[in-house]
């Protein structure tokens, strides 16, 4: 597929997909959110694709927030419908039932942050940088990112990071469990892959309800959770899972101490 501002290759099942805009440190503009959006639905709709990786072009940004020369004049309305976009290509991600992970490859911004923490989990390069500094534009996160970084990193520390504005490393992301790799920049797409592709191997049905149960357990948004909670949805999805080919494959291949191949049914 062909984006303005974005590359989308697929490989291997995975879909690479970059945010293009190197010059303006990758910060998502109307144009990043509608090829974003448009790139999710490929991911869901292309039996190809299996899971994605997200990234951002170049050495120094992933993605350093929402592009602030498109905020002047905003009126309440126009600001609020602004979140709402965000916010729901951000959920797209989220709830997306193949896995998306982030490769965070430099600054993780504002927005940058949020697209990060709508993916399923993070791998970051030893130069990254994270934060939410909307604060020091008299602003406050408006893509999901009050909510996510909360679960993520818990209370107090979301309320800190968000109130000082100020930005950690990847040493401290790692410390406090928001991202779940540190490596080189040079390592970095390479490992996303290789975790992905291990993913590849499981059976699909079987990940997607784990992203639906575990994504249940912190999304407060009721039009994805259609009123169950996270233990209710579980026991479902755990019963789903038994009418499955995957399911009895599975089970045999252990059973007959062969590898399991899976097929998605
Ligand atoms: N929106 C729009 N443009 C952005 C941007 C953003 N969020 N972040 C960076 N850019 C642009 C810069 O304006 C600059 O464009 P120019 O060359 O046409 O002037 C270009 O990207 C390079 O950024 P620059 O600031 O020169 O790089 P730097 O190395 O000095 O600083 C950052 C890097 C990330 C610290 C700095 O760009 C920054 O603070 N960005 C904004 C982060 C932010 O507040 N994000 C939340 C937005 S809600």
């Amino acid at each position: 597929m062909n984006f303005e501002t974005l590359l989308f290759e697929i490989e291997n099942g995975i879909a690479i997909i970059t945010v293009n805009r190197p010059e303006k440190l990758n910060a998502l503009n109307k144009d990043v959110f509608t090829d974003l959006d448009d790139a999710i639905s490929e991911v869901l709709n292309n039996e190809q694709i299996k899971s994605a990786l997200i990234t951002g072009a170049g050495s120094k940004a992933f993605v350093a927030g929402a592009d602030i020369s498109e905020f002047g004049g905003l009126n309440l309305a126009e600001a609020m419908a602004l979140s709402k976009r965000g916010q729901d290509i951000f959920l797209k991600i989220e709830n997306s039932p193949k896995p998306i992970v982030a490769a965070v490859n430099g600054f993780a911004l504002g927005g940058g942050c949020e697209l990060a923490m709508a993916c399923h989990f993070r791998l970051c390069s030893d130069n990254a940088k994270f934060g939410q500094p909307e604060v020091n534009l008299g602003l406050i996160p408006g893509y999901g990112g009050t909510q996510r970084l909360t679960q993520l990193v818990g209370k107090g520390k979301s309320m800190e990071l968000q109130m000082t504005g100020s930005l950690i490393d990847a040493t401290e992301a790692f410390r406090l469990g928001l991202v779940n790799h540190v490596t080189t920049s040079e390592n970095l797409i390479q490992k996303t892959k290789e975790i992905l592709l291990l993913i590849q191997t499981k059976a699909p049905l079987a990940v997607g309800k784990i992203i639906e149960c575990v994504n249940i357990s912190v999304i407060s948004d009721s039009t994805f959770t259609n009123g169950k909670t996270g233990y209710e949805k579980e026991i479902e999805a755990f019963g789903e899972c038994f009418g499955t080919e995957d399911m009895k494959e599975g089970t045999t291949a252990f059973l007959e101490k062969r590898k399991a191949v899976f097929v998605g049914r």
